[in-house]
Protein backbone atom coordinates (compact mmCIF):
# COMPACT_ATOMS: atom_id res chain seq x y z
CA UNK A 1 0.00 0.00 0.00
CA UNK A 2 1.52 3.53 -1.17
CA UNK A 3 -0.21 6.37 0.06
CA UNK A 4 0.83 10.41 -1.64
CA UNK A 5 -0.36 13.20 0.95
CA UNK A 6 -0.77 16.89 -0.97
CA UNK A 7 -0.07 19.35 1.15
CA UNK A 8 1.86 19.23 4.60
CA UNK A 9 0.08 21.70 6.67
CA UNK A 10 -1.24 20.35 10.03
CA UNK A 11 -3.61 18.00 8.68
CA UNK A 12 -1.35 17.08 5.86
CA UNK A 13 1.36 16.42 7.91
CA UNK A 14 -0.12 14.63 11.22
CA UNK A 15 -2.18 12.40 8.62
CA UNK A 16 1.04 11.30 6.74
CA UNK A 17 2.93 10.37 9.61
CA UNK A 18 0.39 8.72 11.63
CA UNK A 19 -0.24 6.31 8.26
CA UNK A 20 3.35 5.65 8.33
CA UNK A 21 2.73 4.87 11.71
CA UNK A 22 0.73 2.08 10.61
CA UNK A 23 3.01 1.00 8.37
CA UNK A 24 1.79 1.94 5.31
CA UNK A 25 4.68 4.33 2.48
CA UNK A 26 3.88 7.74 2.60
CA UNK A 27 5.09 10.12 0.48
CA UNK A 28 4.32 13.85 1.53
CA UNK A 29 4.18 16.47 -1.21
CA UNK A 30 4.27 20.06 -1.35
CA UNK A 31 5.02 22.77 -3.18
CA UNK A 32 6.57 24.88 -0.78
CA UNK A 33 10.23 23.66 -0.84
CA UNK A 34 11.83 25.39 1.68
CA UNK A 35 9.16 23.50 3.84
CA UNK A 36 9.83 19.84 2.11
CA UNK A 37 13.93 20.57 2.57
CA UNK A 38 13.61 21.68 6.35
CA UNK A 39 10.74 18.29 6.76
CA UNK A 40 13.94 16.51 5.56
CA UNK A 41 16.59 17.70 7.83
CA UNK A 42 13.40 16.86 10.98
CA UNK A 43 12.59 20.63 11.38
CA UNK A 44 8.88 20.68 11.72
CA UNK A 45 6.56 23.41 10.67
CA UNK A 46 4.74 23.56 12.91
CA UNK A 47 4.77 22.75 16.98
CA UNK A 48 2.33 19.74 17.44
CA UNK A 49 3.53 17.58 20.69
CA UNK A 50 5.16 13.89 19.64
CA UNK A 51 5.29 15.10 16.22
CA UNK A 52 8.92 15.26 15.58
CA UNK A 53 9.72 12.12 16.81
CA UNK A 54 6.72 10.45 15.04
CA UNK A 55 8.35 11.38 11.69
CA UNK A 56 11.82 11.18 12.63
CA UNK A 57 11.40 7.57 13.17
CA UNK A 58 9.33 6.99 10.32
CA UNK A 59 11.61 8.62 8.34
CA UNK A 60 14.70 6.38 9.39
CA UNK A 61 12.42 2.97 8.99
CA UNK A 62 11.91 4.40 5.12
CA UNK A 63 8.15 4.43 5.52
CA UNK A 64 7.91 8.50 5.21
CA UNK A 65 9.61 10.87 2.87
CA UNK A 66 9.20 13.74 1.51
CA UNK A 67 8.81 15.38 -2.36
CA UNK A 68 7.73 18.44 -3.99
CA UNK A 69 7.61 16.94 -6.66
CA UNK A 70 3.53 15.61 -7.33
CA UNK A 71 4.09 13.33 -10.15
CA UNK A 72 6.88 11.53 -8.39
CA UNK A 73 4.75 11.62 -5.13
CA UNK A 74 1.27 10.53 -7.02
CA UNK A 75 2.85 7.95 -9.37
CA UNK A 76 1.80 4.49 -8.55
CA UNK A 77 0.42 5.48 -5.29
CA UNK A 78 -3.07 3.44 -4.15
CA UNK A 79 -4.54 6.45 -2.43
CA UNK A 80 -3.83 10.33 -3.48
CA UNK A 81 -5.00 12.67 -0.11
CA UNK A 82 -6.05 16.23 -1.18
CA UNK A 83 -4.96 17.76 2.17
CA UNK A 84 -4.08 21.18 1.23
CA UNK A 85 -5.46 24.22 2.47
CA UNK A 86 -9.22 25.51 2.36
CA UNK A 87 -9.31 29.32 3.81
CA UNK A 88 -12.23 31.46 4.17
CA UNK A 89 -12.73 33.11 0.67
CA UNK A 90 -12.30 36.99 0.76
CA UNK A 91 -15.43 38.98 0.62
CA UNK A 92 -18.06 35.98 0.73
CA UNK A 93 -17.40 33.41 3.97
CA UNK A 94 -17.33 30.46 1.31
CA UNK A 95 -14.40 28.06 1.57
CA UNK A 96 -11.42 29.22 -1.04
CA UNK A 97 -10.91 25.39 -3.35
CA UNK A 98 -8.78 26.92 -5.72
CA UNK A 99 -5.68 24.57 -3.82
CA UNK A 100 -8.00 21.77 -3.75
CA UNK A 101 -8.86 22.14 -7.54
CA UNK A 102 -5.45 22.92 -8.47
CA UNK A 103 -4.08 19.61 -7.24
CA UNK A 104 -6.60 17.46 -8.43
CA UNK A 105 -5.87 18.72 -11.81
CA UNK A 106 -2.34 18.37 -11.15
CA UNK A 107 -3.30 14.32 -9.64
CA UNK A 108 -4.94 13.56 -12.87
CA UNK A 109 -1.99 14.06 -14.78
CA UNK A 110 0.29 11.91 -12.78
CA UNK A 111 -1.77 9.03 -11.52
CA UNK A 112 -1.60 5.86 -12.48
CA UNK A 113 -3.25 2.48 -12.55
CA UNK A 114 -7.13 2.42 -10.03
CA UNK A 115 -5.85 5.03 -7.99
CA UNK A 116 -8.39 6.47 -4.95
CA UNK A 117 -8.43 10.09 -4.78
CA UNK A 118 -9.38 11.35 -0.93
CA UNK A 119 -10.47 14.46 0.22
CA UNK A 120 -9.25 14.78 3.72
CA UNK A 121 -9.34 18.92 3.83
CA UNK A 122 -12.60 20.06 5.10
CA UNK A 123 -14.57 21.02 2.08
CA UNK A 124 -17.76 21.80 1.26
CA UNK A 125 -20.69 19.78 0.17
CA UNK A 126 -20.27 18.46 -3.82
CA UNK A 127 -16.58 19.36 -3.92
CA UNK A 128 -15.84 15.07 -4.05
CA UNK A 129 -18.02 15.51 -6.93
CA UNK A 130 -16.40 18.12 -8.07
CA UNK A 131 -12.85 17.09 -7.84
CA UNK A 132 -14.30 13.87 -9.90
CA UNK A 133 -16.15 15.88 -12.81
CA UNK A 134 -12.25 18.02 -12.72
CA UNK A 135 -10.63 14.65 -13.43
CA UNK A 136 -12.50 12.68 -15.68
CA UNK A 137 -12.32 16.08 -17.81
CA UNK A 138 -8.74 15.75 -18.10
CA UNK A 139 -8.78 11.79 -17.87
CA UNK A 140 -11.66 10.34 -19.24
CA UNK A 141 -10.23 6.73 -19.67
CA UNK A 142 -8.35 6.97 -15.73
CA UNK A 143 -9.76 4.46 -13.38
CA UNK A 144 -9.77 6.34 -10.57
CA UNK A 145 -12.66 7.26 -7.04
CA UNK A 146 -12.99 9.75 -5.45
CA UNK A 147 -13.62 9.34 -0.99
CA UNK A 148 -14.67 11.84 1.68
CA UNK A 149 -12.93 10.73 4.44
CA UNK A 150 -12.84 14.30 6.93
CA UNK A 151 -10.27 14.79 9.58
CA UNK A 152 -11.17 15.37 12.99
CA UNK A 153 -7.92 15.70 14.72
CA UNK A 154 -7.41 18.97 17.36
CA UNK A 155 -4.38 20.75 17.36
CA UNK A 156 -2.41 20.13 20.61
CA UNK A 157 -2.92 16.44 20.53
CA UNK A 158 -3.64 15.86 16.70
CA UNK A 159 -1.82 12.41 16.93
CA UNK A 160 -3.48 10.81 19.46
CA UNK A 161 -6.84 11.46 18.10
CA UNK A 162 -5.51 10.15 14.55
CA UNK A 163 -4.10 7.10 16.30
CA UNK A 164 -7.14 6.85 18.62
CA UNK A 165 -10.07 8.65 17.18
CA UNK A 166 -13.68 8.49 18.33
CA UNK A 167 -14.82 6.97 14.53
CA UNK A 168 -13.36 7.61 11.17
CA UNK A 169 -16.01 8.72 8.56
CA UNK A 170 -15.43 7.10 4.93
CA UNK A 171 -17.74 8.35 2.05
CA UNK A 172 -18.14 6.55 -0.95
CA UNK A 173 -20.39 4.20 -3.20
CA UNK A 174 -17.26 2.56 -4.65
CA UNK A 175 -16.77 -0.59 -3.57
CA UNK A 176 -12.97 -0.97 -4.79
CA UNK A 177 -12.06 2.30 -2.97
CA UNK A 178 -14.00 1.18 -0.07
CA UNK A 179 -11.40 -1.61 0.42
CA UNK A 180 -8.61 0.11 -0.04
CA UNK A 181 -9.43 2.47 2.70
CA UNK A 182 -10.36 -0.25 5.02
CA UNK A 183 -7.03 -1.57 4.39
CA UNK A 184 -5.51 1.90 5.26
CA UNK A 185 -7.43 2.14 8.65
CA UNK A 186 -6.52 -1.52 9.54
CA UNK A 187 -4.72 -1.06 12.94
CA UNK A 188 -7.64 1.04 13.77
CA UNK A 189 -9.84 -1.99 13.73
CA UNK A 190 -8.04 -3.76 15.84
CA UNK A 191 -9.10 -0.98 19.22
CA UNK A 192 -12.46 -1.22 17.82
CA UNK A 193 -13.06 2.33 16.29
CA UNK A 194 -16.39 2.81 14.57
CA UNK A 195 -16.20 3.30 11.18
CA UNK A 196 -18.90 5.30 9.67
CA UNK A 197 -19.30 4.09 6.00
CA UNK A 198 -21.55 6.71 3.57
CA UNK A 199 -22.25 8.75 0.70
CA UNK A 200 -19.45 11.46 -0.47
CA UNK A 201 -22.36 14.19 0.60
CA UNK A 202 -22.87 12.93 3.81
CA UNK A 203 -19.50 12.55 4.90
CA UNK A 204 -19.22 15.73 3.95
CA UNK A 205 -21.69 16.93 5.61
CA UNK A 206 -20.70 14.92 8.81
CA UNK A 207 -17.73 17.10 9.16
CA UNK A 208 -19.47 20.57 9.05
CA UNK A 209 -22.19 19.33 11.39
CA UNK A 210 -19.93 18.26 13.69
CA UNK A 211 -17.57 21.55 13.67
CA UNK A 212 -20.58 23.44 13.79
CA UNK A 213 -22.42 22.06 16.76
CA UNK A 214 -19.29 22.07 19.15
CA UNK A 215 -18.94 26.35 17.80
CA UNK A 216 -22.58 25.84 18.99
CA UNK A 217 -21.86 24.46 22.30
CA UNK A 218 -19.37 26.67 23.08
CA UNK A 219 -20.93 29.57 22.11
CA UNK A 220 -24.33 28.32 24.29
CA UNK A 221 -21.70 27.94 27.65
CA UNK A 222 -20.16 31.55 27.20
CA UNK A 223 -23.54 32.82 27.11
CA UNK A 224 -24.95 31.17 30.06
CA UNK A 225 -21.44 32.51 31.82
CA UNK A 226 -22.45 35.61 30.93
CA UNK A 227 -25.91 35.38 32.77
CA UNK A 228 -23.94 33.42 35.31
CA UNK A 229 -22.17 36.31 36.46
CA UNK A 230 -25.18 38.28 36.35
CA UNK A 231 -27.44 36.08 38.37
CA UNK A 232 -24.74 34.72 41.07
CA UNK A 233 -24.88 31.96 39.86
CA UNK A 234 -21.32 29.55 38.66
CA UNK A 235 -20.40 28.29 35.42
CA UNK A 236 -18.55 25.54 36.42
CA UNK A 237 -20.75 23.87 38.21
CA UNK A 238 -23.46 24.21 35.71
CA UNK A 239 -21.51 22.95 33.37
CA UNK A 240 -20.81 20.22 35.41
CA UNK A 241 -24.31 19.82 36.35
CA UNK A 242 -25.41 19.42 32.85
CA UNK A 243 -22.61 17.83 31.21
CA UNK A 244 -23.07 14.48 33.62
CA UNK A 245 -26.10 14.32 31.28
CA UNK A 246 -25.02 12.20 28.59
CA UNK A 247 -27.49 13.42 26.36
CA UNK A 248 -25.27 16.64 27.12
CA UNK A 249 -21.96 15.83 27.50
CA UNK A 250 -19.25 17.16 29.89
CA UNK A 251 -16.71 17.98 26.83
CA UNK A 252 -16.76 21.37 25.08
CA UNK A 253 -18.50 22.97 27.75
CA UNK A 254 -15.53 25.61 29.17
CA UNK A 255 -16.48 28.58 29.02
CA UNK A 256 -13.77 31.15 27.65
CA UNK A 257 -12.97 34.34 25.21
CA UNK A 258 -14.60 32.93 22.57
CA UNK A 259 -13.84 29.92 19.88
CA UNK A 260 -10.67 30.46 17.60
CA UNK A 261 -8.38 28.71 15.35
CA UNK A 262 -8.24 27.22 11.77
CA UNK A 263 -11.62 25.10 11.83
CA UNK A 264 -14.57 26.24 13.83
CA UNK A 265 -14.40 30.05 12.46
CA UNK A 266 -14.22 29.33 9.06
CA UNK A 267 -16.74 26.24 8.92
CA UNK A 268 -18.90 28.33 10.84
CA UNK A 269 -19.13 30.84 7.92
CA UNK A 270 -18.74 28.76 5.24
CA UNK A 271 -21.56 25.97 6.38
CA UNK A 272 -24.13 29.46 7.26
CA UNK A 273 -23.09 30.68 3.84
CA UNK A 274 -24.07 27.09 1.96
CA UNK A 275 -27.05 27.23 3.84
CA UNK A 276 -28.20 30.46 2.44
CA UNK A 277 -27.53 29.61 -0.95
CA UNK A 278 -29.53 26.41 -0.54
CA UNK A 279 -32.43 28.34 0.81
CA UNK A 280 -32.26 26.77 3.67
CA UNK A 281 -30.78 28.83 6.01
CA UNK A 282 -29.07 27.68 9.34
CA UNK A 283 -29.87 30.58 11.99
CA UNK A 284 -28.60 28.71 15.03
CA UNK A 285 -25.26 28.68 13.28
CA UNK A 286 -25.69 32.03 11.96
CA UNK A 287 -26.20 33.42 15.77
CA UNK A 288 -23.41 31.77 16.90
CA UNK A 289 -21.02 33.32 14.24
CA UNK A 290 -22.58 36.17 15.22
CA UNK A 291 -22.11 35.84 19.26
CA UNK A 292 -18.90 35.10 19.12
CA UNK A 293 -16.97 37.30 16.96
CA UNK A 294 -18.91 40.20 19.16
CA UNK A 295 -17.80 38.22 22.07
CA UNK A 296 -14.23 38.34 21.64
CA UNK A 297 -14.06 42.08 20.18
CA UNK A 298 -16.29 42.31 24.29
CA UNK A 299 -13.68 41.05 25.80
CA UNK A 300 -11.18 44.14 26.17
CA UNK A 301 -14.15 45.78 27.68
CA UNK A 302 -13.99 43.38 30.85
CA UNK A 303 -10.20 44.07 31.00
CA UNK A 304 -10.62 47.51 31.00
CA UNK A 305 -13.38 47.23 33.54
CA UNK A 306 -11.59 45.06 35.56
CA UNK A 307 -8.72 47.85 35.85
CA UNK A 308 -11.18 50.63 36.99
CA UNK A 309 -12.52 51.52 33.75
CA UNK A 310 -9.49 52.73 31.44
CA UNK A 311 -6.72 51.49 30.60
CA UNK A 312 -5.33 54.74 29.37
CA UNK A 313 -1.31 55.05 29.83
CA UNK A 314 -1.25 51.47 32.01
CA UNK A 315 0.65 48.56 31.07
CA UNK A 316 -1.03 45.42 30.57
CA UNK A 317 0.54 42.02 30.84
CA UNK A 318 -0.98 39.22 28.67
CA UNK A 319 -0.17 35.32 29.35
CA UNK A 320 -0.83 33.57 26.25
CA UNK A 321 -1.40 34.56 22.92
CA UNK A 322 -2.23 31.31 20.99
CA UNK A 323 -5.80 30.33 20.28
CA UNK A 324 -5.38 27.23 22.84
CA UNK A 325 -2.88 25.60 24.31
CA UNK A 326 0.20 22.93 22.85
CA UNK A 327 -0.25 24.89 19.60
CA UNK A 328 1.84 27.88 17.98
CA UNK A 329 -1.36 28.47 15.83
CA UNK A 330 -2.53 32.11 16.22
CA UNK A 331 -5.35 32.23 13.41
CA UNK A 332 -8.79 33.62 14.40
CA UNK A 333 -6.95 33.78 18.20
CA UNK A 334 -9.21 35.81 20.56
CA UNK A 335 -6.05 37.67 21.29
CA UNK A 336 -5.82 39.33 17.85
CA UNK A 337 -9.44 41.00 19.18
CA UNK A 338 -8.28 41.82 22.70
CA UNK A 339 -5.07 43.14 22.10
CA UNK A 340 -5.59 45.60 19.34
CA UNK A 341 -8.40 46.69 21.47
CA UNK A 342 -6.58 47.13 24.33
CA UNK A 343 -3.88 49.19 22.76
CA UNK A 344 -6.49 51.37 21.01
CA UNK A 345 -7.65 52.19 24.33
CA UNK A 346 -4.72 53.28 25.61
CA UNK A 347 -2.86 50.38 26.79
CA UNK A 348 0.84 49.43 26.88
CA UNK A 349 1.13 45.37 26.24
CA UNK A 350 3.49 43.22 27.76
CA UNK A 351 2.99 39.57 26.33
CA UNK A 352 4.39 36.27 26.42
CA UNK A 353 3.10 32.78 24.86
CA UNK A 354 5.40 29.27 25.10
CA UNK A 355 5.20 28.73 21.79
CA UNK A 356 3.08 30.98 19.49
CA UNK A 357 5.32 34.42 19.93
CA UNK A 358 6.71 33.91 16.30
CA UNK A 359 3.62 34.18 14.54
CA UNK A 360 2.39 36.45 17.12
CA UNK A 361 4.66 38.94 15.82
CA UNK A 362 3.57 38.57 11.74
CA UNK A 363 0.41 39.27 13.26
CA UNK A 364 0.50 41.49 16.18
CA UNK A 365 2.44 44.97 16.50
CA UNK A 366 3.30 47.70 18.81
CA UNK A 367 3.60 44.80 21.50
CA UNK A 368 6.36 44.05 23.85
CA UNK A 369 7.00 40.72 23.68
CA UNK A 370 8.79 38.75 26.78
CA UNK A 371 11.04 35.86 27.72
CA UNK A 372 8.40 34.37 29.80
CA UNK A 373 5.25 34.94 32.62
CA UNK A 374 7.13 36.74 35.22
CA UNK A 375 8.68 39.43 33.02
CA UNK A 376 5.25 39.79 31.01
CA UNK A 377 4.06 40.71 34.64
CA UNK A 378 7.06 42.82 35.63
CA UNK A 379 5.58 46.36 36.23
CA UNK A 380 2.37 45.93 35.11
CA UNK A 381 -0.89 47.51 36.17
CA UNK A 382 -2.99 43.87 35.57
CA UNK A 383 -2.67 40.69 34.36
CA UNK A 384 -4.76 39.03 31.72
CA UNK A 385 -4.82 35.06 30.99
CA UNK A 386 -5.80 34.56 27.49
CA UNK A 387 -4.95 30.93 26.76
CA UNK A 388 -5.04 28.32 29.49
CA UNK A 389 -1.29 27.01 29.23
CA UNK A 390 -0.18 24.36 31.75
CA UNK A 391 2.69 26.95 33.03
CA UNK A 392 -0.14 29.30 33.47
CA UNK A 393 -1.55 27.58 35.93
CA UNK A 394 1.44 26.89 38.23
CA UNK A 395 2.27 30.23 38.66
CA UNK A 396 3.73 31.22 41.94
CA UNK A 397 0.95 34.35 43.13
CA UNK A 398 3.38 35.73 45.61
CA UNK A 399 6.14 36.26 42.33
CA UNK A 400 2.74 37.31 40.45
CA UNK A 401 2.27 39.86 43.09
CA UNK A 402 5.59 41.12 43.39
CA UNK A 403 5.75 41.95 39.57
CA UNK A 404 2.41 43.72 39.33
CA UNK A 405 2.41 47.52 40.33
CA UNK A 406 -1.77 46.88 41.01
CA UNK A 407 -2.98 42.72 41.89
CA UNK A 408 -5.43 42.87 39.13
CA UNK A 409 -5.75 39.61 37.59
CA UNK A 410 -8.24 39.03 34.34
CA UNK A 411 -8.51 35.68 33.85
CA UNK A 412 -10.61 34.83 30.50
CA UNK A 413 -9.96 31.23 30.89
CA UNK A 414 -10.25 30.47 34.48
CA UNK A 415 -7.94 28.61 34.92
CA UNK A 416 -7.86 29.96 38.91
CA UNK A 417 -9.54 29.48 41.96
CA UNK A 418 -11.98 32.67 42.69
CA UNK A 419 -11.45 31.92 46.50
CA UNK A 420 -7.56 30.76 46.35
CA UNK A 421 -7.07 34.20 44.84
CA UNK A 422 -9.22 36.39 46.39
CA UNK A 423 -7.27 35.27 49.65
CA UNK A 424 -4.18 36.12 48.33
CA UNK A 425 -5.30 39.14 47.36
CA UNK A 426 -6.16 39.70 44.70
CA UNK A 427 -8.82 41.81 42.48
CA UNK A 428 -9.83 38.55 40.43
CA UNK A 429 -12.14 38.22 37.49
CA UNK A 430 -13.01 35.43 35.42
CA UNK A 431 -15.80 34.21 33.36
CA UNK A 432 -19.51 33.11 34.49
CA UNK A 433 -18.48 32.91 38.44
CA UNK A 434 -18.72 34.98 41.21
CA UNK A 435 -15.65 37.85 40.95
CA UNK A 436 -13.97 38.87 43.94
CA UNK A 437 -11.71 40.59 45.77
CA UNK A 438 -11.00 44.58 44.97
C1 LIG B 1 -11.33 21.65 16.13
C2 LIG B 1 -12.13 20.35 16.35
O1 LIG B 1 -12.10 19.97 17.72
C3 LIG B 1 -11.59 19.24 15.49
O2 LIG B 1 -12.39 18.08 15.63
C4 LIG B 1 -11.60 19.72 14.04
O3 LIG B 1 -11.14 18.74 13.19
C5 LIG B 1 -10.80 21.00 13.89
O4 LIG B 1 -11.31 21.98 14.77
P1 LIG B 1 -9.04 22.70 17.03
O5 LIG B 1 -9.42 23.92 16.22
O6 LIG B 1 -7.66 22.18 16.92
O7 LIG B 1 -10.01 21.47 16.63
O8 LIG B 1 -9.28 23.04 18.56
P2 LIG B 1 -10.36 22.76 19.70
O9 LIG B 1 -9.67 22.11 20.83
O10 LIG B 1 -11.56 22.09 19.18
O11 LIG B 1 -10.71 24.25 20.16
C6 LIG B 1 -11.30 25.19 19.28
C7 LIG B 1 -11.57 26.50 19.99
O12 LIG B 1 -12.62 26.36 20.93
C8 LIG B 1 -10.38 27.06 20.79
O13 LIG B 1 -10.32 28.45 20.60
C9 LIG B 1 -10.71 26.71 22.22
O14 LIG B 1 -10.11 27.58 23.14
C10 LIG B 1 -12.22 26.84 22.20
N1 LIG B 1 -12.89 26.03 23.23
C11 LIG B 1 -12.88 24.65 23.16
C12 LIG B 1 -13.56 26.65 24.27
O15 LIG B 1 -13.61 27.90 24.35
N2 LIG B 1 -14.22 25.88 25.18
C13 LIG B 1 -14.23 24.53 25.14
O16 LIG B 1 -14.85 23.90 26.01
C14 LIG B 1 -13.53 23.89 24.10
Amino acid sequence: MRVAMIGTGYVGLVSGACFSEFGTDVICVDKDVEKINRLEDGIMPIYEPGLDVLVENNVKAGRLTFTTDLKEGVKGADAVFIAVGTPTRRGDGHADLSYVYAAAEEIADAMEGFTVIVTKSTVPVGTGREVERIIRARRPDADFAVVSNPEFLREGSAIGDFMRPDRVVIGTSDERAREVMSDLYRPLYLIETPIVFTTRETSEMIKYAANTFLAAKITFINEIADLCEKVGADVHDVARGIGLDGRIGKKFLHPGPGYGGSCFPKDTLALVRTAQEHGSPLRIIETVVDVNAKRKKAMADRVIAACGGSVEGKTIGILGLAFKPNTDDMRDAPSLDIVPALIAAGAKIKAFDPEAMAEAKKLLDGIEYCDGAYDALEGADAMVVLTEWNEFRGMDLGRVKNALVNPIVVDLRNVYDPTEMAESGFSYSCVGRANIGG
